[in-house]
């Protein structure tokens, strides 16, 4: 890893900045969870608009759920990983701290995060097509797909944002406040090609922030990182809070 960049890192963050997070599918891919773009990614085997948009559901409940029966599957074998674990020790030690994550399986929480900003929801939880009632359903493999309400019996669906769903209100105006108030943000495994998650760190930079991008690949926000670490986040993530506890 590039020593003089993690070095200026570890002195930006001994000055315990306001420091948020985003990430994105490729912090989990040390734990065994696939992301969605790149070689193996979900949307090389997959077509989005037959499983992930809200006409996708309309038109085969089944199908739709039983992909996302298959994703909570994955992901309940798995673990958090260090990465995971780092980010939930430093919302300990950073006042302020914010993660902002795109992603929906519910590692951050697992890791004992608490302060987490969910822009495209969370699988283990399911939402009422009639009630709008949001529940956790950790139930897996589910027994009934498509599931139903157990008040109205309504089809209940995934309660994460699909393509052509606007992100929930709330949770991207908290986002956006949290990346203006930001002096630091890390962005970490993400493409960067999904609006608006990838114009965080934008509004973040453009309001004075230092962005480190740590990703193995080059992304569109590449160009606008002021430190770019390249390497897996849970290895890269290690080596700095490691670096950071020496000597402190
Ligand atoms: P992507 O799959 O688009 O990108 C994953 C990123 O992680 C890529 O830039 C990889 O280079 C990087 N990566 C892979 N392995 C890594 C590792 N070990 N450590 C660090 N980085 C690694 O995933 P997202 O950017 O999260 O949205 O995708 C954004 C959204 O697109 C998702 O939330 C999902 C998807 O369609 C919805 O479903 C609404």
């Amino acid at each position: 890893m590039q020593d003089k960049e993690l070095k200026e890192i570890v002195t930006l963050l001994r000055q315990k900045p306001q420091l948020s997070v985003l990430t994105g599918a490729g912090i989990s891919a040390e734990s065994g969870i696939p992301t969605f773009r790149g070689q193996n990614g979900l949307w090389k085997q997959f077509r989005a608009e037959e499983l992930a948009t809200p006409e996708a559901f309309e038109r085969n409940p089944k199908l739709v759920w039983e992909w996302y029966d298959w994703r909570r599957r994955i992901i309940a074998e798995r673990e958090p990983n260090p990465g995971h674990l780092v980010l939930a020790r430093w919302e300990r030690e950073f006042p302020g701290f914010i993660l902002i994550t795109q992603n929906v399986d519910g590692l951050h929480r697992r890791a004992g995060s608490k302060s987490i900003l969910e822009l495209h929801g969370n699988i283990w939880q399911v939402r009422c097509l009639k009630e709008g009632t949001v529940r956790d359903n950790f139930e897996s493999p589910l027994t009934t797909i498509p599931p139903v309400c157990p008040t109205c019996g309504s089809l209940l669906r995934p309660n994460v944002v699909w393509f052509g769903e606007a992100l929930p209100r709330d949770i991207l105006e908290k986002a956006y406040a949290a990346s203006s108030k930001a002096e630091l943000m890390f962005v970490i495994g993400t493409s960067a090609y999904v609006y608006p998650a990838a114009s965080l760190p934008l509004v973040a930079a453009e309001a004075g922030a230092k962005i480190v991008e740590i990703n193995p690949d080059y992304t569109p926000l590449s160009a606008s990182a002021d430190y770019i670490l390249r390497g897996k986040a849970g290895e890269v993530l290690m080596a700095i809070d490691e670096a950071l506890k020496e000597n402190s």
